[in-house]
This record gives C-alpha cells, structure tokens and sequence, in this order.
C-alpha cells in the first residue's frame, strides 16, 4: 500500500523547516511505506513545525487533533446528532465524523499532539485503527480506513504525567523517529526568522545561554529555542521602552529572566529558585554585573 506518491516535490520544505534535512528523509520513508509513526522528542524541537510542513505538501487530506483528556473516544471517532436522532432514529447520515473517522474515510493523515496526554481508553480505538485498518462504532458499524491512511503523533518524553501510559502496544504499532535538540546554527537561523532583527553576537550569546540551561545540575528540564525567540523579543522591546540598547546588562538579566524563569523546570531536591539560577546562568555568558563606577567613560 503506497500512502503517498514517491514522486511529490519537497522542494521549498527548507524554508518552512531549518535543518532537519535527517528527520524530513526519515519522515517520508516512513509515511511512503505505509507506517504509522510518532515523533518522540523534548519540547520545542520543531516536531509540530516538520509535520505541518510535510503534511502540507501531501496531497492528502490533513486532520489535525490536539491531544488533551478530553479526547475521548467519542470525540475522536465522532457522534450522533442528538436533535436529528429523536426525528430520524439512529441513521447513518446523521453521523457527524469525529477526526479518526474522517481521516480513515479519507485516507488522510491523522496528526495527534501531545498523544501522551491522550487518556486510556481513546488510545484503545486508535490501536483497533492502526492494526486493523477498521474501527467498529455502536449503532453505526464498522468504517474501513481507506487506503493512505496513516496517523502520526508528536509526543514529549518529559511530560511523565501521561507518557508512562503509552502502551507497549502503541509503539509496537508504529515507527519511532527522535528529534533532539537543534544545532546551535540551526537555533540561530531559526532565531532569524521568528524574531527581532538583533545584533549578532549578543544573538549568539542569548543561544549559548538558552543552550545551557539544557546542562545546569539544578534543572531537570531546560529552555527549547522558544526561549531563544522571547528573549530576543522582550529584549528588543524592553530596549526600546527604556532607550537604551539589548546589550545593556540589566536589560538582558531581565529579558532572560521573563523569558526563563518559568520555562526551565528545576529538581525537586534543588533549594533555589528559578530566578537564581537563571542569573547564575545569565551570568556565566553575559559576564558578572557591572559595577557603577567602571561605565564606558573608563575612567573607573
Ligand atoms: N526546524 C525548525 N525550523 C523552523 N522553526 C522551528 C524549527 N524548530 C522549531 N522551530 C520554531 O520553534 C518553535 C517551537 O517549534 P514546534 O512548535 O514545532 O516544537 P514542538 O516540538 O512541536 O514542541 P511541543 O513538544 O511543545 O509541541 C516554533 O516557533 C517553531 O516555529
Ligand atoms: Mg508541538
């Protein structure tokens, strides 16, 4: 069963995706063969922005479902409507498609966010889809997935709430690809194109500290290039509120203490707050803060 024409022009994909160029292969491999795949991978590694980007040139239908715990069964596989069931009884036209059926029917792409946030018994029916290519719904009957369709879902291994629950089964159903963290190129480019136009080497150096709140021992989960973005944004809107430039110190402290210190995820056992770690890692790239009396009169 070929889902998906081997012959579809990815071209243009790098403008949308930086990088990458690895996951998009691999991606469309999987989704030619045939597979179901999930894309396994922290926070902010561009899994939402690659799938987009890919499903957007298939010409196939795209369904997109945000995975939460309402998600249940009912409303990933669909309802009667109950005004139209007290007139005509339980019909098949007044089935209104939930998002699995109408992909099944399609044959198009299911896209599942955050799948480990999915509860129990609707990744149940997802299984019955994946492996039997059929779901059976109450009063309706069975629906047959018609050909190319295919479900991919983007999970987050940290988020340990719901990923514990991803069954066995679940995996042994589709394919896995990891995504990482970006280079730090990769980040810087991608900085370029989501935010203000800033100079070049006070960039780089908010990279490097986003980079290592990913390696500091008090935090367990550190800043995906999304605090890249804001800082450099509260940054150049602070610098212009105050009137003064991103790379005064204190504006950045602040800058990267908005934009960090709710995103990185300290240890349980640390006694520090996220505000102190943030300066510790602020000032291990920015240098410590500057004293009143040595300004740039130098003649401290
Ligand atoms: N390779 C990339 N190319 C272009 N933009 C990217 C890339 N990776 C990340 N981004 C940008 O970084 C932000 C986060 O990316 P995205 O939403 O795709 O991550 P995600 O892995 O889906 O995160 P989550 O697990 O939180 O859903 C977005 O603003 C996106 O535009
Ligand atoms: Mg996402």
């Amino acid at each position: 069963m070929t889902t998906i024409p081997t012959n579809v022009s990815y071209e243009g994909l790098g403008e949308e995706v930086v990088g990458r160029e690895r996951e998009v292969e691999l991606l469309l491999a999987a989704l030619q063969s045939g597979a179901h795949v999930v894309l396994e991978g922290p926070p902010g590694t561009g899994k939402s922005t690659l799938l987009r980007a890919v499903a957007n040139r298939q010409h196939v239908p795209f369904i997109f479902v945000e995975g939460n715990a309402e998600l249940t069964p009912g409303r990933l596989v669909g309802h009667f409507d109950p005004a139209q069931v007290l007139a005509q009884g339980y019909t098949p036209e007044i089935f209104v498609d939930g998002p699995l059926i109408e992909a099944m029917r399609s044959g198009g792409l299911l896209y599942i966010e955050e799948l480990n946030r999915v509860p129990e018994e609707t990744l149940n029916v997802l299984l019955t889809s994946m492996s039997e290519g059929e779901v059976h719904v109450p009063r309706l009957g069975a629906v047959r997935a018609a050909e190319g369709f295919c479900f991919v879902a983007a999970m987050n291994p940290y988020d340990s709430v719901g990923t514990a629950r991803i069954s066995g089964a679940i995996y042994d159903r589709t394919c896995r690809i990891a995504m990482g963290y970006q280079t730090p190129e990769a980040e810087g480019r991608i900085s370029e194109l989501r935010a203000p136009d800033v100079p070049r080497e006070w960039r780089l150096k908010v990279i490097e500290l986003i980079r290592s709140s990913r390696e500091h021992a008090d935090i367990r989960v550190g800043s995906s290039v999304r605090g890249v973005i804001d800082m450099i944004k509260v940054a150049d809107a602070l610098a212009r509120t105050r009137g003064v430039d991103v790379s005064d110190w204190h504006l950045g402290l602040d800058a990267a203490t908005v934009a960090l210190s709710g995103r990185i995820r300290l240890h349980e056992s640390t006694t520090r707050t996220p505000e102190e770690v943030v300066r510790e890692l602020y000032e291990a790239v920015f240098g410590r803060e500057p004293r009143e009396d040595d300004d740039s009169s130098g003649e401290a």
